[in-house]
């Protein structure tokens, strides 16, 4: 299909509502980091979207980093391989670090980027997400901050991606069967 609208089903929430929320994560976050210096990591390349606005939101003194690790590929299913692409610039010791992601799945990335990043001598690392889907975890991961919880349907949009394409969309959407059926 040529128009992006026929691929989708139904907006599940607003560039508004989206931003709404991430401006009160925010300022959960601020509360927790009072005096403290940040070291943003942003998941490459869904969480893109997630981290420029969180990053603008946010009033602490901050730094920004990026990892590119990919378990997908074009399917919808995670392979549960973790590989790194990119890695980190910063060296993370004594840094407080919060790793910044638009989507938990089955929990495997994070899961593995958790345990990786704990290795290196961080003063502590959590983990902000804009979403999250209960039904479709695999392994339990500690996520400080979540934006939504959601229902385990494939959506696209606002960084999130279907064999990489959607990204661009304003709304977080519900991808229509027939794209990836
Ligand atoms: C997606 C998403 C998360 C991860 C979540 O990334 O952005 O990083 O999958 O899935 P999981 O909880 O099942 O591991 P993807 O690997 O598609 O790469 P991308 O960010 O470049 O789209
Ligand atoms: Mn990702
Ligand atoms: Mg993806």
């Amino acid at each position: 299909s040529s128009d992006i609208a026929d691929d989708l089903t139904s907006v599940l929430y607003t560039e508004a509502e989206i931003h709404a929320r991430i401006a009160q994560l925010a300022r959960s976050i601020e509360a927790d980091y009072v005096g403290e210096d940040i070291l943003l990591v942003g998941v490459l390349k869904g969480a893109v979207m997630v981290m420029a606005d969180l990053a603008r939101e946010l009033t602490l003194p901050l730094n920004m980093d990026w990892m590119a690790v990919s378990s997908y590929g074009a399917g919808t299913q995670s392979s549960g391989v973790v590989r790194i692409l990119k890695d980190l610039d910063t060296d993370l010791s004594g840094r407080k670090v919060l790793i910044v992601e638009d989507i938990i799945d089955s929990g495997l990335t994070l899961s593995w980027l958790l345990g990786n990043l704990r290795t290196r001598g961080a003063a502590s690392v959590e983990i902000c997400a804009l979403f999250r889907k209960p039904a479709a975890a695999k392994v339990e991961v500690d996520v400080r901050y979540v934006g939504f919880e959601i229902p385990n349907d494939f959506v696209v949009g606002y960084g999130l991606d279907y064999a990489e394409r959607y990204r661009n969309l304003r709304d977080v959407a519900v991808l229509a069967p027939h794209v990836y059926s």
